[in-house]
């Protein structure tokens, strides 16, 4: 009869070959300090929402050893902030199929994964689903530098894309950060700044595949008290002014012959249209871009009921219920 001998692990930092029912006993004994940092780690790493097979790729600890510790951090809630990766009923739209026509139209905005509409302004899910799934591949770098709560990141994580990430205001980067802690496609979790859609120094010429994003409609609604470089603060001029700048970004980063798809909407100023869509296009096309499609996007949040209904009668104008997204290629001929 053989006998089954037990394996015997390398302590991490001394070497020491040890049965793994004395490892974590062993560690605590001889390298407290060692012992502290790793359990630092591997909280750091479960609260990011890594899998525990994950954080096993990254601490080579005997197999079965982390999961001993983090129910050991989870016990010890009160000393340990320990957070579990977000609860998720259902990964994608059911009966999901792509648009074919140039209006959109979303009556349900979507709630899959973690979407929930909370923040004021966020886009409809379907909408980065729509341009990630037909203008870009798997592995693709996709960029929202409106990011806001970070619908469009959510989608590039499940649709398996190198997202990135960039808001002007701190506090929204933390809220896309939050809504990104779940449990799918942890090697595609995103990169997130806290940064300037008119510089992106940070991100280098000819690097994206896609843009994707949302910018504010000049001061329509304002999306902080007063952060410094807030382009919900602008009005309609100055606004024009410094998105020329955010299509030149654009255009830089993008690679040749890709897409960036921006969605930006009208406005209405003593009973008349100020075409703030057809403004942001132009500065789009001035920057060096052709336009590929151009899409009328149905807004729901309109009502044409009631007190504004009458409002329309009464003093003769159409409620605003559409806004356009422009699908810009970058081609030059360089
Ligand atoms: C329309 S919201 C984006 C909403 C997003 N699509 C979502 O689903 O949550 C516009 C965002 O642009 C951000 N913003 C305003 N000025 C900016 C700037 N100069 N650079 C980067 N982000 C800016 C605002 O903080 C806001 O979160
Ligand atoms: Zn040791």
């Amino acid at each position: 009869m053989k006998k089954i001998m037990a394996k015997k692990f390398k302590c991490l930092f001394c070497s020491e070959k040890l049965y793994k029912n004395k490892y974590l006993s062993h560690l605590k004994d001889n390298h407290r300090h060692n012992y502290n940092s790793l359990l630092k780690e591997i909280l750091k790493l479960n609260n990011a929402g890594y899998t525990i097979k994950e954080i096993e790729n990254h601490i080579p600890l005997p197999e079965g050893l982390i999961s001993v510790q983090l129910k050991y951090l989870s016990k010890n809630k009160k000393n340990y902030n320990i957070r579990e990766p977000l609860k998720v009923d259902s990964w994608a739209p059911e009966n999901f199929a792509l648009e074919a026509t140039t209006v959109w139209s979303f009556p349900e905005r979507g709630k899959w994964a973690t979407h929930n509409g909370k923040y004021r302004g966020n886009w409809s899910p379907y909408i980065p689903r729509n341009i990630i799934l037909r203008y870009s591949e798997e592995n693709d770098t996709v960029l929202d530098q409106f990011l806001g709560s970070g619908t469009t990141l959510i989608e590039t994580k499940l649709l398996k894309r190198r997202g990135i990430g960039v808001d002007i205001n701190s506090e929204t980067v933390k809220l896309s950060k939050e809504n990104l802690r779940f449990n799918k496609n942890k090697e595609y979790q995103p990169i997130i700044y806290n940064a300037d859609a008119r510089n992106l120094n940070f991100i280098s010429d000819n690097s994206i595949d896609l843009i994707c994003t949302h910018p504010p409609y000049a001061n329509i609604i304002k999306y902080s008290k007063n952060i410094n470089g807030d382009l919900s603060h602008l009005n309609i001029d100055k606004f024009i002014i410094e998105i020329r700048k955010v299509a030149e970004e654009s255009f830089r980063v993008l690679k040749n012959n890709r897409y960036c798809a921006i969605l930006i909407g009208d406005t209405r100023k003593d009973k008349h249209i100020i075409p703030l869509g057809f403004k942001v296009m132009e500065e789009f096309l001035n920057a060096g871009f052709v336009l590929k499609e151009t899409i009328i996007k149905e807004q729901h949040n309109c009502k044409a009921t009631g007190f504004w209904y009458n409002k329309s009668l009464q003093y003769n104008f159409l409620l605003i219920a559409h806004e356009y997204l422009f699908v810009f290629r970058k081609n030059c001929n360089y």
